[in-house]
């Protein structure tokens, strides 16, 4: 009883897991365990020595059994303490930085261009981009054989209605709902079939339409230079003649070239100027099937491109970088990163 008692208690210390606890268990507890064992050998004795025997087993049983659920309880404890210390978490370490969203950089240039131009005093107004014929194209003088209402450039949803390939109709819809004066800009997609590196199907406008008594060229020519210049900053503004059926007479805007300062390069195709609106005064057909009478009012409009204003403010060479939706891209946008506007 004695050697079983040892050899237990020696075994029992090198043991380190559940299972080398159970096989400690049945080695010594279990139906052909060594205690177990001993019990047999209560046959051969005494009446007297048997209870003696006995009960000396069975306080020896007690004893090993105490000493397996001491074990138990300090295997548990460790295992406990094992997962604290692996699980732990280190509130002193700093936080990870968030990643903050940020706006794309054509919606950042067409809120640029609706602050400036509200800052003047114009409205916001917006218009469908599945369109009228009759809105896109024939109430803006453009007459039936103009090159604009050509196939290769209009989607045509069926014989009357168009995806809109500009944001002038939004004139006639404004014109036609509201009495002058009026004074807005008119931020929007637009769809041509249309496609190269400046060119994309789908890219944004924005329109201006201003009609009132006495509104003269100058007023057009003031509005459009402080615009470029409070945008672009200090460039040099020239005004060509040009034309556009919805506008008589009608000029196109550029800007001294902001890649080569004026010097002459590729994207200014060595003229130092770059093109960058389309403007006029509102032709009188315009403003009569606007529901507006030319002889008492007079109007300017102006259309520009968006992703041409954002690409060439942000040094961007091609137009398809909008629409790819790279983050790598749209991430230098970001105000976070403390780069924009
Ligand atoms: N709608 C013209 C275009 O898409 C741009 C334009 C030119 C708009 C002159 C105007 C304007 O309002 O007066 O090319």
């Amino acid at each position: 009883m004695e050697n079983v008692k040892r050899e237990f208690e020696e075994e029992l210390k090198s043991v380190k897991n559940f299972e080398e606890l159970k096989q400690l268990k049945a080695a010594y507890l279990g139906k052909k365990g060594k205690l177990t064992s001993l019990f047999k050998k209560l046959k051969g004795l005494s009446e007297g020595e048997k209870k003696e025997f006995g009960r000396k087993i069975n306080e020896l049983k007690e004893h090993f059994e105490r000493l397996l659920e001491e074990k138990s309880k300090e295997i548990f404890e460790a295992i406990k303490r094992e997962s604290i210390e692996s699980e732990a978490i280190d509130i002193t370490l700093p936080a990870r930085g968030i990643n903050f969203g940020s706006l794309h950089p054509i919606t950042k240039t067409i809120m640029e261009i609706e602050d400036i131009f509200r800052s003047m005093g114009f409205g916001v107004e917006v218009g469908p981009e599945i369109e009228l014929d009759l809105f896109n194209f024939e109430l803006l003088n453009i007459p039936k054989e103009h090159p604009a209402r050509d196939m290769q450039d209009t989607f045509y949803i069926n014989d009357n209605v168009v995806l809109r390939t500009h944001t002038s109709p939004t004139q006639i819809r404004v014109m036609k709902r509201q009495k002058p004066p009026v004074m807005f800009i008119s931020p929007g997609r637009v769809y041509r079939r249309d496609s190269d590196i400046t060119h994309s199907p789908m890219f944004h406008q924005v329109e201006g339409l201003l009609v009132d008594k006495n509104i003269r060229f100058s007023d057009l020519k003031c509005i459009l230079t402080g615009f470029l210049k409070l945008f672009f900053g200090d460039v040099k503004v020239r005004f060509r003649p040009s034309y556009f059926p919805f506008t008589e007479p009608s000029a196109e805007v550029d800007i001294g070239c902001i890649i080569c300062g004026g010097k002459g390069c590729r994207v200014c195709s060595n003229t130092g100027f770059l093109e960058v609106l389309g403007c006029g005064m509102v032709h009188p057909n315009v403003l009569i099937n606007g529901g507006y009478d030319p002889e008492n009012y007079t109007g300017l409009a102006f259309g520009l491109g968006v992703e041409r204003f954002a690409m060439l403010k942000y040094g961007i060479d091609n137009i398809k970088l909008f629409f790819e939706n790279d983050l790598r891209f749209l991430e230098q946008f970001s105000y976070h990163k403390g780069r924009l506007l």
